[in-house]
């Protein structure tokens, strides 16, 4: 897949904040897959493709699941904003016909997370969090000291155990995914 014509087809498909972001991944991405030994190239291009369907109206990415993807379940389709990654992952199969299974789980678990996550799953999971070019450079920085000291899962429990006290602050529902994955990393607390 020609790198030139995905980059095209983000900027048709995403907001330019979207795109920055996007771009942001990608970089970090495969800095982190340097960083692990994990395929660097590869990690690039799923962060490429993370937020494929970010920019798709609510409606859609609905009928999309709906439609496509019936195994889905209901407890993971409580919070709209989290839509995009499995459809995200549908896209990439279906308009770059991206074959390789650890690029499209990588992109399908990004938002949610799951269980036992594999290490190049992990680094999608964190570049969305910390890229350099649109997330909050304090909260990048907090969370690189505990990559550096700790390793990718701490920075995992740490990065759920953000998220649920935002959704409990919030008065948001919380996925019970998010809280099998909490507590599946809680021996990683750093
Ligand atoms: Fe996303
Ligand atoms: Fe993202």
């Amino acid at each position: 897949m020609e790198k030139d014509y995905i980059l095209n087809w983000l900027k048709e498909n995403l907001t330019e904040e979207r795109f920055e972001h996007t771009l942001g991944t990608a970089q970090c991405a495969k800095l982190l897959a340097e960083m692990f030994d994990e395929n660097s190239q590869k990690a690039e291009f799923a962060g490429l493709l993370h937020d494929a369907a970010k920019c798709h109206p609510t409606d859609k990415l609905l009928e999309i699941i709906k439609e496509k993807l019936p195994e889905i379940p209901e407890c993971e389709l409580l919070n709209y904003k989290t839509y995009h990654a499995p459809v995200g992952a549908y896209i990439a199969q279906n308009e770059f016909n991206v074959q390789d299974e650890e690029i499209i789980n990588a992109i399908k678990y990004h938002t949610l997370g799951r269980v036992n996550m594999t290490k190049f799953e992990m680094i999608i999971f964190i570049a969305d969090k910390i890229e350099a070019r649109t997330r909050d450079k304090a909260n990048n920085d907090r969370i690189w000291a505990i990559i550096k000291e700790k390793g990718l899962k701490s920075a995992m429990f740490v990065l759920f155990s953000d998220t649920i006290k935002s959704l409990v602050q919030r008065k948001l529902p919380i996925c019970p995914t998010t809280i099998d994955v909490y507590n599946s990393l809680i021996d990683f607390a750093p």
